[in-house]
């Protein structure tokens, strides 16, 4: 494990959705303090739903400067923003419907255009919005990941061609459960946020998670995960963790 990286283990579910919390308001707050604003890519998936919702809730609905901030996706599934597999609609029920952040600094993907279509106009959106010149890729402030029981994060797929993708910011694969067209931020842009946070929980995902730390050869693509420049932390909670020998976690429950 490199020196950028810590590992925070919770007692359960409840507070890893608690501490992921304070953590996005922390970056918030340090990010607005340091450039003005906050520019942060959330992912989908359940295990965050519950931190999406504290996001509304107080003391943080209303101490994070919604105004300065900027919210974009790691990736999304190719389905109506109603249909319950969309991320974005996901988001919205759980806190952008709550929050006041200006709908205009809302970035969902667009799930609703052709994989490819949908692709490039994401990354022609990420262009025009941190003002990129060619080669150039985004810094977000802090991305948010989640791991599938597979090493998948984003919808980036063990053994598919995208996890290596070293030129397209944004590209659409298929796969995943549910098993649909996505659209998903590329490996280059991920490692080059900030701040990286994992968010995992459960038992189901600890020998995966055992694999990651111990086993460098399995090329998982959550494993090709790091911070060029910034840090990351995986947040677990505590069945999550089992697994891990307890000398490589900074801080226990
Ligand atoms: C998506 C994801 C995906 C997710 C993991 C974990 O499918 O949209 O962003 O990478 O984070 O599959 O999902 P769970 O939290 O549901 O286990």
């Amino acid at each position: 494990m490199t020196d950028n990286q810590r590992i925070i283990v919770k007692e359960n579910a409840a507070m890893l959705a608690q501490k992921a919390t304070s953590l996005f308001h922390q970056t918030a707050k340090e990010s607005i303090d340091r450039r003005g604003r906050f520019v942060v890519a959330i992912s989908g998936g359940t295990t965050p739903r519950r931190m999406y919702r504290m996001l509304a809730e107080e003391p943080c609905g209303s101490a994070i400067p919604w105004n300065k901030t900027y919210i974009f996706w790691a990736d999304e599934r190719c389905v109506p923003e109603n249909d319950p597999a969309s991320n974005y609609g996901a988001a919205k029920n759980d806190f952008l419907n709550r929050v006041p952040v200006p709908e205009a600094q809302v970035y969902p993907m667009p799930g609703e255009l052709p994989p490819k279509q949908g692709a490039l106009k994401y990354q022609k959106a990420l262009i025009d919005f941190f003002h990129l010149e060619d080669g150039q890729v985004p810094i977000f402030d802090l991305i948010l990941l989640g791991m599938g029981t597979d090493g998948h994060t984003a919808s980036l797929f063990p053994g598919h061609r995208t996890v290596d993708e070293t030129k397209r910011m944004v590209v659409a694969v298929k796969g995943g459960h549910p098993n649909v067209n996505r659209l998903t931020l590329t490996l280059p842009v991920l490692n080059r946020a900030k701040q990286i946070i994992f968010l995992i929980s459960g038992k189901e995902k600890a020998a995966t998670l055992k694999t990651v730390f111990e086993n460098p050869k399995a090329q998982l693509p959550v494993q090709k995960i790091y911070t060029l420049d910034g840090e990351l932390t995986w947040l677990l909670d505590r069945e999550t963790a089992s697994l891990l020998s307890g000398e490589i976690i900074h801080e226990k429950p």
